[in-house]
């Protein structure tokens, strides 16, 4: 079978449908039989993310003219000849006679894209130098995205764009009920899978190379699951103590809400998301970790439908944001946010974190975070929380790990190769 075939199917599910990649690689890959075929297919679509706005405008250099919108199958095509041309170790002639064959029945394409990559093979270090010149394509980022990272963080920016491009390492939390990172450690290395401890987590391993799941030691019984380090430090922030009642609002697929469940089991814990599906996808991860909580389907904003009335004692706000912060896993998020969906965001932002502070009792702790890197949606958010309500203080975070802010804490993406993430610790008085 021809891969091109699928990665095309699957990266025009995202360029022209819009949908997530997450989303377009669990329906493009169940087709396939090897493990090994969807990893060349999953390689590819994530390769021609990451490099997008590159390889975009390399084509543009090599067309007279561009392809019409009705042809993006075409132009998915020969990005993927020219990624594989470029990063991939396929060999030249293999790219282009692959990536001919796998046209359908277009065929006067085949005759323009064999020109198309013949010609790249020819000029590559005169396309190279080009590239270098132009900002969209030297970073492969969108425009408005290069203005508002370089608004915010100045001198900083380069190297974002440059730890955004780059493949996130797989990390695990270990589950404290059942073993430690350094007993963890030790059973991975008995399976031949080597990993680093994170020293200021308690549950950490930075894997040195990526595996399937099912080859982790007891994953199946909950020893451990796949989440990245600055995620992790969620639930430690919170100052947990025995039988609190917690609630993770904006809550799926689960992955603070059941590590804040591996870190103090007795709390009684209340999980709400808005969408059914992604809640589907706590009770499973849950399932698995043996945890329980109530799970609501519902409006974060709007706690008058699901609230029973009593107060929380812990509240995470781990409010939807541009995730700017993880494009390293999502790539796709570089073509398919949009310049507008950021104000939208930070008045989602506003009005679930008003919701719950109504639902915090008096002395209680609300840590807010997002996996952003715009001050818009991080320290002026929570600037504007405090000073709006009086009876709010920020409960500061000493850390081994990002940097403070004028209020809450940042982490940059690829600061101790973690995510992008933020966080701001709230006091109630
Ligand atoms: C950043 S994700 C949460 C990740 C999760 N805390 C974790 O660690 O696995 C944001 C979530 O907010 C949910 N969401 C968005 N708007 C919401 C709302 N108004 N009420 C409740 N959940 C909402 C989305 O469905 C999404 O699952």
């Amino acid at each position: 079978m021809n891969l091109r075939k699928p990665a095309t199917q699957i990266l025009s599910c995202v360029l022209k449908e819009g949908r997530s990649l997450t989303n377009a690689l669990d329906k493009g890959l169940a087709p396939l039989d090897t493990a090994q075929d969807k990893a060349f297919v999953q390689a590819l679509c994530y390769g021609v993310l990451r490099d997008y706005h590159r390889l975009d405008f390399i084509l543009s250099l090599l067309l007279s003219k561009p392809l019409r919108n009705k042809d993006n199958d075409i132009k998915i095509l020969v990005l993927m000849g020219i990624y594989q041309l470029r990063t991939m170790r396929v060999k030249p002639h293999a790219a282009v006679s692959e990536t001919v064959a796998a046209v359908g029945k277009k065929s006067w394409a085949k005759k323009l894209i064999n020109g198309v990559l013949r010609h790249y093979i020819r000029e590559q270090a005169l396309f190279d130098q080009q590239v270098e010149k132009n900002t969209v394509a030297k970073y492969s980022h969108p425009q408005w995205l290069i203005n508002c990272i370089e608004h915010d963080w100045g001198k900083q920016a380069a190297s974002l764009f440059e730890q955004n491009n780059q493949a996130a390492p797989m990390v695990l939390r270990v589950n404290l009920i059942h073993t430690t990172a350094t007993d963890y450690q030790a059973l991975l290395t008995q399976h031949a899978i080597i990993s680093t401890i994170v020293p200021f987590t308690q549950t950490a391993l930075i894997l040195k190379h990526a595996v399937a799941v099912d080859q982790l030691p007891h994953f199946t019984k909950g020893w451990a699951s796949v989440q990245d380090t600055a995620a992790q430090l969620a639930a430690p922030l919170l100052q947990l103590q025995e039988n609190q009642r917690v609630l993770d609002l904006c809550a799926a697929p689960g992955g603070k809400t059941a590590a804040i469940l591996e870190l103090e089991p007795s709390i009684k814990m209340t999980a709400v998301d808005i969408e059914e599906k992604r809640l589907q996808r706590i009770r499973e991860n849950l399932q698995r970790l043996k945890l329980s909580a109530t799970l609501i389907t519902a409006d974060a904003s709007d706690p008058k439908t699901w609230w029973d009335g009593i107060f929380f004692d812990r509240i995470l706000v781990d409010v939807p944001c541009s995730a700017l912060g993880v494009i390293r896993h999502h790539p796709d998020i570089k073509v398919l946010r949009r310049e507008s969906d950021i104000n939208v965001l930070v008045q989602q932002q506003a009005d679930i974190l008003e919701a719950a502070w109504h639902l915090l009792t008096v002395g209680g702790v609300l840590l807010y975070a997002t996996c952003s890197l715009l001050k818009q949606e991080n320290q002026n958010q929570i600037e504007t929380f405090l000073k709006n309500h009086p009876d709010s203080f920020e409960i500061p975070i000493e850390a081994d790990w990002g940097t403070p802010q004028t209020v809450g804490r940042q982490i940059l993406t690829g600061d101790q190769a973690m995510d992008g993430f933020y966080y701001a610790r709230l006091g109630k008085k």
